[in-house]
This record gives C-alpha cells, sequence and structure tokens, in this order.
C-alpha cells in the first residue's frame, strides 16, 4: 500500500472560533506562524483569483507521496472544470461565486438495507475528516496535487449496508438550472452522473470530499461534498453531490451518454491508451514548465491494480 500522507487537520469551523480566540488574547502572530504558506503558480495565467473572505488556506501536508509538492490554493480554485457553471476553466470561479451549497441533503438508497438521507452537516460530523494529498489527473492533459479534506467513501457505505444484490454505485449531481445556469445548455443529458463498481468505492483511496487546503469546499470545487477518485481521470470525481445510489446494473454517465467514442466507464488513468484526439502519454502539472509523464493509474497502480486483474484494459478504458 503507498504510503498516503493522512493526518488531522483542524476543521475550518474549529478553525474561526480558534482565531477568534487568538484574536481576542493578541497572538494573531502565533497563529499566522502556523499556517502553511502558498507558492506561486507560474501555469495557469489566471486573473486575480475569485474567493470569498475566508480562513487562510493551510494543509497538514506539503507534498504527495512521491515527493511532488501541492499545487498552490489559488490554482486549485481558479481552474476548474465544472461545466453546470461554465465550459472556460477560468470563468468558473467567478460564474459559481454566488452558489449557496446550504441547506443540503445527500440521500443514500438503492439496494441498501439502511437507506438514509443525511444533512451535510451530519455527513462532516459524523465521520472524522482526514487530509488526502491525491493527485488529480484531468483527461484534457493537466494535473494538479491537492491536500482534500474528507472521509472515504466505505464509511458511509458500512453504515447503509449494500445487499448482495448491489455491484455498482451511481453519484448524480444537484440538478438546479436555476442556481446551475450551464444545466440549460441541451447538449448534455443533466443532471451529471457518474460510477464506481462497488469494490471500487470501497477502496481506501475513494473519498468523498468536503473540503480543501483546510477550508469549506468552494462552490467551484463541487461544494458541498464531491468524490475524488485519484486513479481515474478527474471526470469521474464528480461534484456537488446529492445522491448515492447503489444498483446491480452499471450506471451510464453523463460522459458515457453524451461522448461515447471517448471514454467508457473505467476511465482509469493510463498513459498507453490514447484520448481519440491527443496521447494521454504525458501531461501538464499546474505550476511545472515542461510536461512529465503520466503514470498508470496516476501513480497508484500499487494500491488499485489489483482490482482489474483478469480485465483487458485497453478494452475497458
Ligand atoms: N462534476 C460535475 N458535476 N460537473 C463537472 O463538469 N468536471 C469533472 C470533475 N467533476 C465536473 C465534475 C472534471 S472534467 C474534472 S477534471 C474535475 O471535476 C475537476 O475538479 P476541480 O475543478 O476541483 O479541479
Amino acid at each position: 500500500m503507498t504510503r498516503i500522507p493522512s493526518s488531522d487537520i483542524t476543521p475550518e469551523w474549529l478553525y474561526r472560533q480558534r482565531r477568534q480566540f487568538l484574536r481576542s488574547a493578541g497572538a494573531l502572530g502565533l497563529a499566522a506562524a502556523a499556517l502553511v504558506a502558498c507558492g506561486d503558480a507560474t501555469q495557469p495565467t489566471t486573473p486575480a483569483p475569485t474567493q470569498p473572505a475566508g480562513p487562510t488556506p493551510q494543509a497538514a501536508g506539503t507534498a504527495d507521496e512521491r515527493g511532488d509538492p501541492l499545487t498552490d490554493f489559488d490554482s486549485v480554485t481558479n481552474y476548474n472544470n465544472f461545466y453546470e457553471f461554465s465550459m472556460d476553466k477560468e470563468a468558473v470561479a467567478r460564474v459559481s461565486a454566488g452558489f449557496v451549497a446550504t441547506p443540503w441533503q445527500v440521500t443514500i438508497d438503492g439496494l441498501v438495507r439502511n437507506p438514509r438521507t443525511y444533512a451535510i452537516e451530519d455527513l462532516a460530523s459524523r465521520f472524522d475528516q482526514l487530509e488526502r494529498i491525491y493527485r488529480l489527473r484531468c483527461v484534457e492533459g493537466w494535473s494538479m496535487v491537492i491536500p482534500w479534506l474528507g472521509f472515504p467513501l466505505h464509511r458511509l457505505l458500512a453504515e447503509v449496508e449494500p445487499t448482495a444484490e448491489a455491484r455498482y454505485v451511481r453519484f448524480e449531481t444537484l440538478h438546479d438550472p436555476e442556481r446551475m445556469p450551464g444545466q440549460r445548455d441541451p447538449w448534455f443529458t443533466w443532471p451529471y452522473v457518474e460510477g464506481l463498481r462497488l469494490d471500487e468505492a470501497q477502496h481506501d483511496l475513494t473519498l468523498l470530499a468536503t473540503g480543501l487546503y483546510g477550508r469549506t469546499l468552494l462552490p467551484q470545487n463541487g461544494a458541498p461534498l464531491r468524490l475524488v477518485v485519484p486513479w481515474k481521470y478527474g471526470f469521474k470525481s464528480i461534484k456537488s453531490i446529492v445522491r448515492i445510489e447503489l444498483t446491480a446494473a452499471q450506471p451510464t454517465s453523463l460522459w458515457m451518454a453524451s461522448a461515447p467514442h471517448e471514454y467508457g466507464f473505467y476511465a482509469n488513468v493510463n498513459p498507453e491508451v490514447a484520448h481519440p484526439r491527443w496521447s494521454q502519454a504525458t501531461e501538464r502539472r499546474i505550476g511545472e514548465v515542461s510536461r512529465r509523464e503520466t503514470l498508470p493509474f496516476n501513480g497508484y497502480a500499487a494500491d488499485v491494480a489489483g482490482l482489474y486483474a483478469g480485465m483487458d484494459l485497453r478494452v475497458n478504458y
């Protein structure tokens, strides 16, 4: 098992309380010293970052388990794919800035013994929030290293108890074209849907994220709850989830329905299988100048290759 830096980190609400305390004690200098400074991005060349006021971004770790440094907070929050708001990566933060993700409920149902609907606050307080530093490799050929805050999906699945018939997990994003203007685009079959095989969903690397850089998720990153599956292309990591359903049949994702000639259900990062229009052999790490080689399963092969034993990944891509 690859060692994933994983440590408890102060959740935002606790951070706020502590900051209030420190302020009244006149001890802000100490707090500032405890924060991790962010590096600077040379790429992308984003306009002035669009950020609501919030606590200073902080992460317990500074690099992933391969030693690759974190992508800076401004790039992580200003270079986004979230088609519900905009197809322009550098506009998503601005267009989504007014999106309010409270109140929010997430339903887990389908082939489970205990179907439940959780308020987002319950999910965040019920399961310990851990920091997990993962590489995110977008199918478009760029990548980042992000310190997520969240909890393994298997903890939630254990609570609802999948039945013996459950073989897949289907995830659905909020469908609300009033609040998500990109959903008026008729080319896509909304809502955004993604799926995993049950054993992929139960893998310890599969995370439900509630935050990044020690802060609650911003709208552009999938507030208030998104999936992170680090060995698959980024489009599998569905944002702003409202429903998780256990099924017997393989779910059809938005991308399988909209672009069936591109990727299929699995979408594991694979430098040997090209996209129909470009190679996947290399990638541009945001903040770096030269391209780097793309690793099988995005560098997580030791952890996850066993899930696909006996499968031809050139056919099941
Ligand atoms: N989830 C929804 N609902 N809508 C989207 O457009 N884009 C995906 C994924 N999740 C997307 C989504 C893609 S293509 C990528 S690369 C990642 O989100 C980007 O996550 P980030 O913007 O937080 O880096």
